[in-house]
């Protein structure tokens, strides 16, 4: 029997996602978006235009087109508790069930468990479900602390001491948030992302990644979905020891036990962001997905199948999968429309000219007519994919830069000018 797979989502990280299932196997794909992806379609048998999280709808979908596996792409699906009633119908998915996904879904949650089963990295931190009380800690506390609204926010909702406001904007920003708040220490030191495929027990590790979740180049303004990142031709970082990388798979390692331990079983993709600290890796926050631009780069460096991940992953058996990559740096640039994130200008034209060797992921852009146009969200992504970090840069910024419209983009992202400070401010802090 042909292999069918659903895929959840509609932006750059799913035309990733399909693209790499496409790209060694002849599985066919079926799409769910609530926008439609021009990418996606291409290469998949259906498009279902339906909200990622309307459960009823995608299950119908899914039987009614008789695919085997499902990979979701976005966590406000697993929130809503996709993954469980896509098991329930016999359809085996790459995705946590909703109790698993909480690590993600609810911040407060992740702390508490960290702190329980006492997985290293956790960073000092309170849970406040009154604001007035978070307020009050805030102005007792002596230090900068982080300020993160539990439950989901696309990746804008953290605030930081010293960097977005001082005492009093934080405690503005706290009486503006409604349910819960988690306030923890503020982390100094350099970010990166390790992912695994996780098949319950065993996690396979992808390339460490560096995303740039500010707006602007030299990492200012406010915290994005994340404009884009970069991974080295030997998949390690040069500001994170094999120590400290041996350190975050551990945390990784005994995060997905604990969830075996509560009860339950951590299937899909971790994500685990870190801050590399004069202390070693603590976790600033775990996704139950990939990353966002995270995924273009690993995914476009895969080079085993794909197909064959997500049936080790449903099966349990990652540990006899066979799982490679192309020892080569990338980088992903994401275009995003003018304005993005706060006042996001939409519904402009956009032209694009020669990519050259890029390969191109389209994420929340609207055709019409045979016309592209932006949409609130970001736009398309570029990846380049050389030998090394130059190369790379070089592919995926001449690619950025020749597409027409009322769209930017950072520059800075992969040079070797922002590696170079990268590394300098490790080697101060420790
Ligand atoms: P999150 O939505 O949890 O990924 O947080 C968004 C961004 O806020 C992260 O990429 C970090 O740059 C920053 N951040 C989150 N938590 C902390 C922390 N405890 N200390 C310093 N920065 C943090
Ligand atoms: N790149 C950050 C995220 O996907 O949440």
């Amino acid at each position: 029997m042909d292999m069918k797979i659903l895929v959840v989502g509609g932006g750059g990280r799913e035309h990733a996602i399909v693209s790499a299932l496409s790209r060694n196997s002849d599985a066919e794909i079926y799409s769910v978006m609530s926008v439609r992806n021009p990418g996606i379609e291409k290469l998949s048998e259906r498009v279902y235009i339906a909200k990622e999280t309307d459960v009823s709808a995608i299950i119908r979908f899914a039987e009614s087109v008789g695919v085997q596996y499902a990979v979701i792409g976005p966590e406000a699906p697993l929130e809503a508790g996709l993954a469980d009633f896509l098991e329930e119908k016999g359809i085996g998915c790459v995705g946590p069930g909703r109790a698993a996904a909480r690590l993600e879904t609810d911040k407060g949650f992740c702390r508490e468990m960290m702190q329980k089963h006492g997985v290293a990295g956790c960073p000092f931190y309170r849970l406040f479900n009154n604001t007035e009380d978070a307020c009050e800690f805030v102005l007792e506390y002596d230090g900068d602390l982080a300020i993160k609204p539990v439950g989901l926010t696309g990746g804008k909702g953290v605030k930081i001491m010293g960097e977005h406001f001082e005492k009093e904007g934080a405690v503005e920003y706290i009486r503006s948030l409604s349910g819960g708040v988690v306030l923890e220490e503020r982390l100094i030191g350099e970010e990166f992302t390790l992912m695994a495929f996780v098949d319950g027990r065993n996690l396979v590790p992808m390339p460490l990644v560096q995303d740039h979740k500010r707006a602007f180049t030299g990492d200012v303004g406010p915290n994005t979905g994340g404009m884009g990142s970069y991974t080295m031709a030997d998949h390690m970082l040069p500001f994170v020891t094999p120590g400290d990388y041996e350190k975050a798979f551990e945390i990784m390692k005994d995060s997905v036990a604990l969830m075996e331990k509560e009860g339950h079983l951590y299937k899909g993709i971790l994500y685990g962001q870190f801050m590399n600290t004069a202390e070693g890796p603590k976790v600033i926050e775990f996704n139950a997905r990939f990353g966002d631009p995270e995924a273009m780069n690993v995914l476009t460096l895969l080079s085993s199948d794909f197909t064959d991940i997500v049936k080790a992953i449903v099966e349990g058996t990652l540990h006899e999968c066979n799982v490679t990559f192309h020892e080569m740096a990338t980088v992903c640039k994401y275009l995003v429309p003018e304005g993005y994130p706060e006042n996001p200008k939409s519904g402009d034209p956009l032209f694009l000219n020669n990519p050259g060797e890029a390969h191109m992921y389209y994420a929340n852009v609207i055709e019409e007519d045979g016309r592209l146009y932006t949409g609130k969200s970001r736009t398309l992504a570029f990846v380049g994919m050389a030998e090394s970090l130059t190369r790379a840069e070089e592919i995926a910024e001449s690619a950025a830069a020749s597409v027409e419209g009322a769209v930017r983009y950072r520059k800075d992202i992969g040079t070797e000018e922002v590696l170079r400070k990268r590394i300098l401010h490790m080697k101060e802090i420790r």
